[in-house]
């Protein structure tokens, strides 16, 4: 399995503050690797060493092979970056920021309207960005990023304050473009998004990346418990221990249809979270 990114040792200060320390991990091809972290922890500084933007103090950190503060034409003109402040021009409108960028890449105008189509942002291409709603932008950043057929997308926060049906439509975006190959490194602060989109997390908390791996394997290695706990139909909650001597208890109450509903007891990746790093996900300065 090639490596789309990998970072080795990655370490950054600010004003003497250590942000990132001795940052370690690889991103395979074709996956979707979330990068979870508290607000301030260093996402968005990852992001901007591994596109090349920001230089690390120390470590290294390459981008389809190549070492990313030796970046060029070549590797820019394969990935797609989304992020705040990044490539959208307020007073342009849509379409022209997208035909902008499209001149810039080489890539066929033909595109924009069938992306700005895909996007729902059909109706509003003449618009200026300074005119679009936070969602509206958001999907165009998207569109500016899908624009080269981008072998690896790096997407910061891409579904932060969007509604519940322009999130999911972004998820159906990014899960086609990971079945046509597409890597994407993405952050966020929706657990669920990590849970249900990404095929794995990296915890990054304390300037390091304390936990990695598929979210649901995070999830059963921080399963002290490893219990049942059954609701019965009477309103009773009974909690068993996951082993052979709860066989019998629960088959009894499935005889007598006593069950209303049944759950394990891991942890979801939210509270493993707050678990390492003592915080919520919203607070961390
Ligand atoms: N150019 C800079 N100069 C000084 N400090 C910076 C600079 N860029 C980032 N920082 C600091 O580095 C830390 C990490 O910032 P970063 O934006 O990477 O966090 P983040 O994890 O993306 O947070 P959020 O979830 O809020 O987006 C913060 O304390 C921030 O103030
Ligand atoms: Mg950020």
């Amino acid at each position: 399995m090639n490596h789309a990114l990998t970072a080795e040792n990655l370490s950054i200060g600010f004003a003497g503050r250590q942000v990132l320390e001795h940052v370690t991990f690889e991103v395979q091809e074709g996956e979707i690797f979330g990068l979870l972290g508290p607000s301030g922890a260093g996402k968005t500084t990852l992001i901007k060493i591994l596109t090349g933007r920001l230089f690390q103090e120390d470590g290294h950190a390459r981008l389809l092979g190549k070492d990313t503060e030796e970046l060029g034409a070549s590797e820019y003109g394969q990935i797609g970056v989304m992020m705040d402040d990044f490539g959208l021009y307020e007073r342009m409108s849509a379409y022209d920021n997208l035909s902008f960028y499209a001149e810039l890449y080489h890539v066929p105008k033909s595109r924009i309207d069938d992306i700005l189509g895909r996007m729902g942002l059909y109706d509003a291409r003449r618009r200026a960005v300074s005119k679009l709603s936070k969602g509206m932008r958001n999907r165009l950043s998207l569109a500016r990023a899908l624009m080269n057929h981008a072998k690896l997308l790096f997407l910061d926060e891409p579904t932060s304050g969007l509604d519940p049906v322009t999130t999911r439509d972004m998820h159906a975006v990014l899960t086609e473009q990971k079945k046509k190959g597409t890597t994407i490194f993405l952050t966020t602060h929706n657990m669920y998004e990590a849970q249900s989109l990404c095929d794995r997390v990296a915890l990054l908390s304390g300037g390091r990346i304390i936990e990695c791996g598929k979210p649901a394997d995070i999830c059963k290695k921080y399963n002290y418990l490893n219990r049942f706990q059954i609701t019965l139909k009477n309103g009773n909650v009974v909690t068993l221990d996951n082993n052979s001597g709860s066989a019998i208890p629960i088959k009894e109450y499935l005889e007598q249809d006593a069950i209303e509903t049944i759950h394990s007891t891991e942890p979801t990746l939210e509270s493993v979270f707050i678990e390492l790093t003592g915080k919520g996900l919203h607070s961390y300065e």
